[in-house]
């Protein structure tokens, strides 16, 4: 699967806010819509004060796409489940960095079986916080609301850290891939795009009832794209 953005902005398209008693129509319908990742929410209810679903739910949903499974570890304890996320199909794993216990071991697990590894920053953690792991991984996952939830404005003082994120080639193991996470719509998808990411993570923006799903997600990427620098 081509991961590279072929000169354009990613969309990974989020199911937190899908119907999620009909999740494998709901997948069906992304791909449909011209998403290029599935971004799988796991919230473990400690890490974040809220529930979702876990390895078991991404099994089942595995075979009904061939689109990349982008896994977002709301956890602690994320080393614990690594390889059931890998067993269940997960093309790219993110772990959270404040999730305040051995980082790497997890890192190293998710890369040894040929996966991609991303971390996560929460609004208030400064990108300093990823030093101690420069090199260990290939995703950077910029949280712009507080992870635990759906349908929550943008944060657009993620800005510099995101320009920071982009300016610093070494921080990666290779080329790093920086994707941006929550509030993002065809309003905010211009400043994300401006600020050079790689992958616009949209969740509630291509859930609306009513909405033309197709629609909105051109509408993100042609938004994220015009400004867009690299
Ligand atoms: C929030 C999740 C996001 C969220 C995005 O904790 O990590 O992926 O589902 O949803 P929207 O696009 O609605 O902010
Ligand atoms: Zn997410």
């Amino acid at each position: 699967m081509a991961w590279e953005p072929a000169g354009g902005v990613q969309i990974a398209a989020s199911i937190l806010d899908a119907d999620l008693g009909n999740l494998g129509n709901a997948i069906r319908r992304l791909e449909r819509a011209g998403a290029d990742r599935v971004h799988l929410d796991v919230m473990d209810g400690h890490f974040v004060p809220n529930l979702t679903f876990g390895p078991k739910t991404i099994r089942a949903l595995r075979p009904r796409t061939r689109l990349p499974f982008d896994a977002h570890l709301m956890i602690s304890n994320p080393a614990r489940y690594i390889d059931e996320f890998i067993g269940a199909g997960c093309d790219s794993i993110t772990i959270h960095v404040e999730i305040g216990e051995p980082i790497e071991p997890a890192l190293q697990v998710i890369r040894r079986a040929g996966r991609r590894a991303g971390l996560a920053v929460k609004p208030a953690t400064p990108l300093a916080a990823l030093e101690p792991y420069r090199g260990l991984f290939e995703i950077l996952l910029v949280m712009t609301v507080e992870p635990g939830f759906g349908g929550q404005a943008f944060m657009a003082d993620a800005a510099a850290k995101i320009r920071a994120a982009r300016a610093d080639r070494r921080l990666a193991d290779g080329p790093l891939e920086v994707q941006v996470d929550g509030g993002i719509n065809v309003g905010t998808a211009a400043t994300v795009g401006a600020l050079g990411v790689d992958v616009i993570i949209a969740g509630s923006a291509l859930f609306r009832k009513g909405r033309d799903m197709a629609a909105e997600m051109a509408r993100i990427r042609g938004a994220a794209d015009t400004g867009r620098v690299r």
